[in-house]
């Protein structure tokens, strides 16, 4: 079987909710993240046969395949067909295993995978919420609900009871917490995201600026700080603090078989060695991450000291401390750039944006194996596992 290489890796900085990047319709801020992967990998555009966008929010401003939206956008060819991908919160980390899939098969030899969300410009829920109110209904069946009788599906209700069966308090997730805003710090100061980050230019109140600096992060975060937010919930134990951030942000990955290596002339950066998705419980939701790795290590015949980088999506704090806990993983590893609780959660934009992440913190500590899993929407976790190639 042909394998899947990455080729180039690019993602903008995160921007807070009616921050930096509120300016920016998303197909344009994608299409950003095409041309610069265009420009890194210097691959001709004729030649990339697909792109493949994660996107949550299809509506309004991300509706109507933003994927080829964002394409006629860019400056690839009207010949580069697209299409939108939803996985939930894995969108684009599913992109990747399309257009890994598809190299593999030798169907194609170049794809982007991509992903964006504008949270700003379509709100988290729009495409539940809007045609609710304009009596289009709701997407929970009948029959779903004969399954799930008296369910509410919600990642904040999920998010709680992961903390509750994994025995986590409120000081283990406001700890972990603290720590990825410490790290974001640590990693923004050394210029550890420069590589990774393409600045977007952005209008301010002081004139144009480049966006190049993850907006989400609070620099003067304390320990103190983050105990005083108040719970969510009654009786929870997760808070604003101990949350992935509302984000703004896009990002990509350019993905080749062995063909495409040779014809385009270009250098992996790292080769995927496995990728999987798996179903879980809908209802606890946000588990699912736990038993996907468990199988995908399984299956790639690794065991978690294989893995020298982990990135955990930080959807609530819960979700990578329970993962942790359960899988025997050292905090060294895991997310050792901060998450989204300190950098923010662009949703569909979010798993290539983890993967470009992992591709050069592999690069910049040396570490051979690098694995990256995502909680997503309706019970199910994407696995990938790249070596790095650097
Ligand atoms: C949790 C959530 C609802 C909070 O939204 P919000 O209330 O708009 O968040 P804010 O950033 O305004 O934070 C709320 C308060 O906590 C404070 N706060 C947040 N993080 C803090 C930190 N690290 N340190 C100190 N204070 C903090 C804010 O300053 C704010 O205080 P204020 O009310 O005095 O202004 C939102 O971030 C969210 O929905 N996150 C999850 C997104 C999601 O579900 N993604 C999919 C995952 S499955």
């Amino acid at each position: 079987m042909a394998e899947a290489y990455i080729v180039a890796a690019v993602r903008t900085a995160g921007g807070r909710r009616d921050g930096k990047l509120k300016g920016w319709h998303p197909a344009d801020l994608a299409g950003q993240v095409i041309n610069e992967l265009l420009d890194r990998s210097g691959v001709d555009p004729e030649a990339v046969e697909d792109v493949i966008m994660g996107c949550v929010g299809q509506a309004g401003e991300q509706a109507a395949n933003i994927g080829r939206n964002a394409v006629l956008s860019s400056r690839l060819p009207e010949s580069v067909p697209a299409t939108s991908v939803d996985r939930q919160c894995g969108s684009s980390q599913q992109s990747i295993h399309f257009a890994a899939q598809a190299v593999m098969s030798g169907t194609m030899d170049c794809v982007i995978a991509a992903g964006v969300e504008s949270m700003t410009r379509v709100p988290m829920g729009t495409p539940i919420s809007l045609p609710y109110k304009n009596d289009l209904g709701f997407y929970v069946s009948e029959e779903m609900q004969k399954r799930y009788p008296n369910v509410q599906f919600s990642q904040f209700a999920g998010a709680e009871m992961v903390a509750k069966k994994y025995g986590l308090d409120k000081e283990d997730l406001d700890g972990f917490s603290y720590r990825s805003h410490e790290r974001a710090i640590a990693a923004t100061q050394a210029g550890a995201f420069e590589e990774e980050i393409l600045p977007i230019e952005v209008d301010t109140e002081n004139g144009k600026e480049w966006h190049k600096i993850d907006e989400g992060i609070r620099f003067d975060a304390s320990k103190e700080g983050i105990a005083g937010v108040k719970l969510l919930a009654e009786g929870g134990s997760l808070t604003a603090a101990s949350s992935s951030q509302i984000c703004d942000g896009a990002s990509g990955v350019l993905i080749v078989n062995e063909e495409g290596l040779k014809k385009l002339k270009v250098k992996p950066l790292a080769k995927i060695v496995h990728m999987s998705v798996m179903g879980h419980d809908p209802v606890i939701m946000l588990e699912a991450p736990i038993p996907a790795t468990k199988r995908a290590l399984e299956r790639a015949k690794m065991s978690v000291d294989d893995i020298d980088l982990f990135e955990v999506n930080e959807a609530f704090a819960s979700i990578p401390t329970a993962f942790m806990k359960e899988l025997g993983v050292e905090e060294e590893k895991l997310n050792v750039h901060g998450g989204a609780i300190a950098l923010g959660h662009p949703l569909g934009g979010s798993g290539t944006k983890l993967m470009t992440t992992l591709v050069y913190a592999l690069k910049k500590r040396g570490g051979k194996y690098g694995l990256q899993t995502m909680c997503e929407g309706g019970g199910m976790a994407n696995v990938t596992i790249i070596e790095n190639l650097q």
